[in-house]
């Protein structure tokens, strides 16, 4: 089984590149089927997700190049296929957007129920209702979902809960209905605005991404011929602030935007950290104890999700007892009993947790839950007394690219160790 051993007791300095956002790429491949042409993607992740939403666009008869690690071309002038196996699909998450994608391309879509990271109930009831209200029938049969509609009508949507995946699905369901969408209630994160983007940028008439009401006027077709570049990602750069904070190190993270990070920069300060504005890219620094304080995640401005698990490895060696509330999942505290083998002191019940800061944490076995919890206890080893070795660490693959070497290069000792 592959896993990290990693030394601790490190104080992170230097500088680190931030890649393209996960959470945009695996919306914007898909998009890509809405176009009868090529496009030409820059800045894109090349991590486990991408490389499988690629093989699926390959399957259904796109031609997929990757002219370098970051740069993907992909032809879909012959789509061949509107079916995406289960085998395929369940291996993560955003799989569904293919849903989105082949209804507003092709009118139907078979495509297997999505996998993803187990954080509790996923349901998606709110993209198979705005489906719906666009006049596509769905049938939810043996782990898959056929979608099929003689003709997409735009249609005003409520969402009842803020959904991320759901927005985009019905971005990319409706770029090409006939007549004006308006979605209501709907999630504004970096990702959202950046597909908004790219969608535009390809002949899209999209308004009002990033507030809480997007606008869509059916087009015809979308072109051709474009090139687009993926924004940074917003969560593997809250990784990165918060592994300085942590370790009370000093890090230069570049090709990241500020603005997005604003809920996260008011805690690390709030816990004695400091922050500086570059431009396209910040330095985060910490010289003292770190102090407690108090997380709601909530969806986008508030404070991410994604990166509860990182800030919680912060928080369990600060001065005083933090409170974190989990809004959005309903399980996302499994990472937390490996830090208490760490010697954290964690009390999680349901959606809240109670940290009481301890003066340091030792290294041990751990094992990495889901993605960014695997994150999490990559950073709990680096800062705690001894080694650790880290297991399930293709969870981490999933959604950061060459982690190890990022870290090594910030003066973590970090070992892959790919067979037993
Ligand atoms: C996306 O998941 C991200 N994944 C998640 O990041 C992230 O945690 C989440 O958004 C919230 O920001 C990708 O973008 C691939 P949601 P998604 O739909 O779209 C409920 C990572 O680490 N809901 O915004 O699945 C749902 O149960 C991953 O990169 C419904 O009730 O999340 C949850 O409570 C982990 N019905 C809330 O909404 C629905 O139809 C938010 O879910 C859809 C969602």
């Amino acid at each position: 089984m592959e896993k990290f051993i990693i030394q601790g007791n490190t104080r992170l300095v230097g500088e680190v590149e931030i890649i393209g956002a996960k959470n945009a790429a695996v919306a914007i491949l898909p998009a890509t089927l809405l176009i009868n042409g090529i496009t030409t993607l820059e800045n894109v992740p090349n991590i486990s997700d991408v490389k499988i939403i690629c093989t699926i666009l390959t399957a259904l008869g796109a031609v997929v190049t990757w002219n370098n690690e970051h740069t993907v071309v992909v032809d879909t002038r012959h789509l061949n296929s509107a079916n995406a196996p289960l085998e395929m699909t369940s291996k993560f998450r955003a799989s569904y957007y293919l849903l989105g994608a082949l209804l507003g391309r092709r009118g139907n879509a078979e495509v297997g129920l999505p996998g993803g990271c187990n954080l509790g109930a996923r349901p998606i009831d709110q993209h198979i209702k705005g489906f719906e209200a666009l006049g596509a029938t769905i049938i939810d049969e043996q782990g898959k979902i056929n979608a099929s509609a003689k003709k997409l009508i735009g249609s005003p949507i409520y969402f009842d809960v803020v959904s991320v995946g759901a927005t985009i699905n019905l971005i990319l369901a409706s770029v090409l209905a006939e007549g004006t969408t308006v979605l209501n209630n709907v999630a504004k994160e970096p990702h959202i605005v950046d597909l908004a983007n790219f969608l535009t940028s390809v002949g899209a008439d999209i308004r009002g991404a990033g507030t809480d009401t997007i606008k869509i006027n059916g087009v015809s077709e979308l072109s051709g011929n474009h090139t687009y570049s993926i924004v940074p990602d917003q969560i593997e750069t809250g990784t990165f602030m918060i592994a300085a904070l942590a370790s009370k190190g000093d890090i230069l993270i570049k090709n990241c935007i500020y603005e997005h990070m604003d809920s996260l920069s008011a805690k690390i300060i709030e816990m004695g950290g400091k922050i500086e504005n570059l431009g396209d890219s910040m330095r985060v620094s910490c010289d003292r104890e770190l102090q407690a304080t108090n997380i709601k995640t909530l969806p986008y401005p508030g404070f991410p999700t994604d990166l509860q698990p990182q800030i919680a490895v912060a928080l369990s060696i600060a001065n005083g007892t933090s409170i974190i509330n989990e809004n959005i999942w309903s399980s996302r505290f499994q990472y937390t009993s490996e830090l208490n083998k760490m010697g954290a002191k964690i009390t999680a019940q349901g959606t809240t947790a109670i940290i009481e800061g301890v003066n340091k944490l030792i290294g041990a076995p751990l094992y990495a839950t889901d993605l960014r919890a695997g994150a999490a206890l990559l950073i709990a080893s680096i800062i705690a007394d001894g080694s650790s070795e880290l297991y399930n660490i293709h969870y981490i693959d999933r959604g950061y690219e060459h982690i190890e070497d990022k870290f090594r290069k910030l003066g973590a000792k970090i070992e892959r160790i790919d067979k037993e």
